[in-house]
């Protein structure tokens, strides 16, 4: 049969390694895994009673109009429940976004070092994949992405931008100012969608993040993507919004497969948003396991970048790739994340206090080869 190059090249998603799967191979009774970017703390207790009052309905199909779902973001968000859809995780939008909008032959553009399924998607979808280098200090360079979307304007146009603010895996983050100039440049460039990937919106503390939604009100041509799985705690049920123009709203949802959120996963999604207090505790637990990881990984010497997200890059001076193995035999799982050619570094994902504890302690035993 034959199969297009796009999808024989394709390097597939390489999830974190499974709890299971290493205790197995290692023969390991305890393991910490801090590779997902997962809630270290479960769902709330809250989602668990919704989700349980919903087991009755389970032989039903889900609503594929999202008619509550779309209410309640409309509660919390202030835009009409036209401007909003939803996926099979915030993925299935990015994948869905790149199959409405961009043909093959025309083109994605994102920053070298961003999410990886911005690329995996474009190239599934047959489309060119540019990218720009990453600025100093792991950031986006808007000003590159600039000149690269004008240069591929005459033979290969760019359709869609994915700036992921803050990133993944670097976990950093574009400033308001920096954000402001870039939109105002793109301004007359209505045949281009721009993506704002805003996964770890929760966990930013930054005074200078821009608030994307008052974009999505000022420019027609700009959508925000937003997910459940990390400071709501829901990965394992998958629910990803989409906020943006009813006009491309309407596009996606005519693409999508109809019940593409399950009713459980619907249910959880409505009861975890508006959920203060469970959103409050996570919050101050990445940030003192934040702050916790800064101040050892200083005692260490070990290279890291200030995170905005619920995760800490550190470039270790030795190989990344034998560190990774060496920390799974001690029974913790992070990312290995091979950012340059020659180089792999490590994303560590933030836990509880005893996974925190773990990883350092680790680190500490396996300190000659940092
Ligand atoms: C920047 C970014 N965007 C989107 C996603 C997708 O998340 P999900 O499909 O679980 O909503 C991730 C997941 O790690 C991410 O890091």
């Amino acid at each position: 049969m034959k199969i297009s190059e796009e999808i024989q090249n394709l390097i597939p998603y390489s999830p974190g390694k499974p709890i299971d799967e290493t205790k197995r191979e290692l023969g390991l009774n305890r393991v910490y895994k801090l590779a997902s970017n997962e809630n270290p703390l479960g769902p709330s207790s809250k989602v668990l009673e919704a989700i349980g009052a919903e087991l009755t309905e389970l032989h039903r199909y889900p609503d594929a109009g999202f008619y509550e779902l779309r209410q309640a973001h409309t509660k919390k968000f202030g835009f009409a429940p036209e401007w909003f859809t939803f996926g099979n995780g915030s993925n299935e939008i990015i994948d869905l976004l790149i199959r409405v909008f961009c043909a093959p032959g025309e083109s994605v553009l994102t920053s070298a070092n961003a999410f990886v399924a911005y690329g995996i998607c474009t190239k599934a979808a047959r489309a060119n994949f540019l990218e720009t280098p990453m600025a100093e200090d792991m950031k986006f360079d808007l000003k590159a992405m600039k000149q690269i979307y004008d240069d591929a304007k005459s033979n290969q146009p760019v359709r869609l931008i994915f700036i992921a603010n803050p990133n993944n895996p670097t976990g950093t983050y574009v400033g308001k100012a920096e954000l402001d100039e870039f939109l105002d440049s793109m301004r007359g460039e209505t045949e281009t969608l721009i993506i704002l990937d805003e996964a770890y919106l929760e966990f930013v503390d930054a005074d200078d993040y821009p608030d994307s939604l008052q974009y999505v009100k000022d420019f027609k041509n700009v959508m925000v993507t937003r997910t459940m799985s990390k400071v709501h705690g829901l990965a394992g049920l998958r629910v990803g919004s989409l906020i943006g123009h009813p006009e491309f709203i309407d596009l996606i949802d005519r693409v999508r497969n109809p019940f593409n959120v399950n009713n459980l996963a619907q249910r959880a999604a409505i009861v975890a948003l508006d959920d203060e207090e469970y959103l409050k505790r996570v919050r101050e637990v990445n940030t003192s396991g934040r702050d916790y990881f800064y101040a050892e990984f200083e005692k260490l010497g070990i290279k890291f970048w200030k995170s905005q997200a619920n995760f800490v890059l550190i470039e270790p001076q030795s190989d990344g790739r034998a560190l990774f193995n060496s920390l799974l035999k001690l029974g913790v799982i992070v990312r290995p994340v091979p950012l340059r050619k020659d180089k792999t570094f490590l994303r560590i994902s933030i836990g509880t206090k005893e996974e925190n504890e773990a990883c350092v302690a680790a680190l500490t035993e396996l300190r000659d080869a940092l």
